[in-house]
């Protein structure tokens, strides 16, 4: 379904329920039981990662926005004016904005899985700016996506911010960018924002802030799990746990069973042992090296890395 007015044009391709059933139960069948870290983001999930980006703790949000509002110039520039604007998994638009008044897009494309969230977001944000052109995807990036339709731009740049590279294993990482490289197309540009390694204990209290809204975004999956799929999962038989594993430099998040438990979904049983694990999300910390080499994997060539003073996070744009 596609809703149009004259400056903002919704396209659906919202992927199936099924999808999501099937993958939970496949997920939850695995020896390591997992959950795609997508699924975090139904509307309640997408409020819980705003809060998250509003603690102390977790300060790769207002990084970036500083590194960015700092050399909002030098990025411009970069870009080029009157590009088309694209950006996997929009979110909450805020960072956007920051480029917006700065760049004129022709039109600014926002692609996100959660319809509602991504409608409410999109909608304001052309009322916000009178002069722009929103044409939002409700769609998954992460699968073969094709835009709605051919904009003749010969400037097409993604936007893909806030280190949400980090949540795919290097390997996929690779093949992201490179649906990245054929949204953009020759001659395209990537303006990405990427979380860098540091003190294990930034890191730790990063994913486990004291107000405790990491643990209810990552308890949201099972919440959300009952809520579509008439499961029976027990929240309070599950606890929050994150953790950096300095090894494989990632934050690795999990939920782990207080006890011996059974759950069903959709009449099959699952049974979880005390102190076993759903795997829920990996955030990769890179160096700048590491990230410069698998964007060189994808085919993309540095243009400009920009971090902030103490190093705790960089933004790179790239072209193909
Ligand atoms: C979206 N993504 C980059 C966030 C991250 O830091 O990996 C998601 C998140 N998970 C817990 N806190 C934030």
């Amino acid at each position: 379904m596609t809703k149009s007015t004259e400056r903002f044009q919704f396209f659906d391709q919202h992927p199936q329920i099924a999808d999501f059933r099937e993958d939970i139960m496949q997920g939850l069948s695995a020896p390591q039981p997992y959950i795609s870290p997508k699924y975090f983001y139904d509307e309640t999930g997408s409020r819980l990662f705003e809060d998250i980006c509003s603690t102390d703790e977790y300060y790769p949000t207002r990084t970036e926005v500083n590194i960015i509002r700092d050399n909002i110039d030098d990025v411009v520039e970069n870009l080029g004016r009157e590009c088309l604007l694209i950006e996997p998994g929009s979110g909450d638009s805020y960072k956007v904005r920051l480029l917006l008044d700065a760049l004129r897009p022709i039109a600014y494309l926002p692609i996100d899985i959660s319809r509602r969230y991504l409608q409410d977001e999109a909608r304001k944000l052309a009322e916000e700016f009178t002069w722009l052109n929103v044409h939002a995807v409700c769609a998954d990036f992460t699968g073969k996506l094709k835009l709605p339709y051919h904009v003749e731009s010969t400037n097409k740049v993604a936007f893909f911010p806030g280190s949400t590279i980090g949540n795919f294993l290097p390997e996929q990482a690779v093949a992201v960018l490179e649906e990245i490289k054929n949204m953009v197309g020759e001659n395209g540009g990537l303006l990405i924002g990427v979380d860098l390694q540091k003190s294990t204990q930034i890191l730790n209290a990063a994913y486990n802030d004291k107000q405790g809204y990491t643990a209810q975004f990552n308890l949201n999956l099972l919440s959300r799990i009952n809520r579509e799929l008439g499961a029976d999962f027990n929240l309070a038989n599950f606890r929050h746990h994150a953790f950096f594993n300095e090894e494989r430099s990632r934050i690795e998040m999990h939920l782990l069973s207080l006890q011996d438990q059974q759950v069903t979904i959709d009449g099959q049983v699952f049974n979880f042992k005390k102190d076993q694990s759903i795997h829920t999300e990996y955030s990769h910390k890179y160096t700048i090296e590491h990230f410069q080499s698998l964007a060189e994997k994808a085919g993309f060539s540095r243009v400009k890395t920009w971090v902030d003073n103490e190093g705790l996070f960089s933004v790179h744009y790239l072209t193909c």
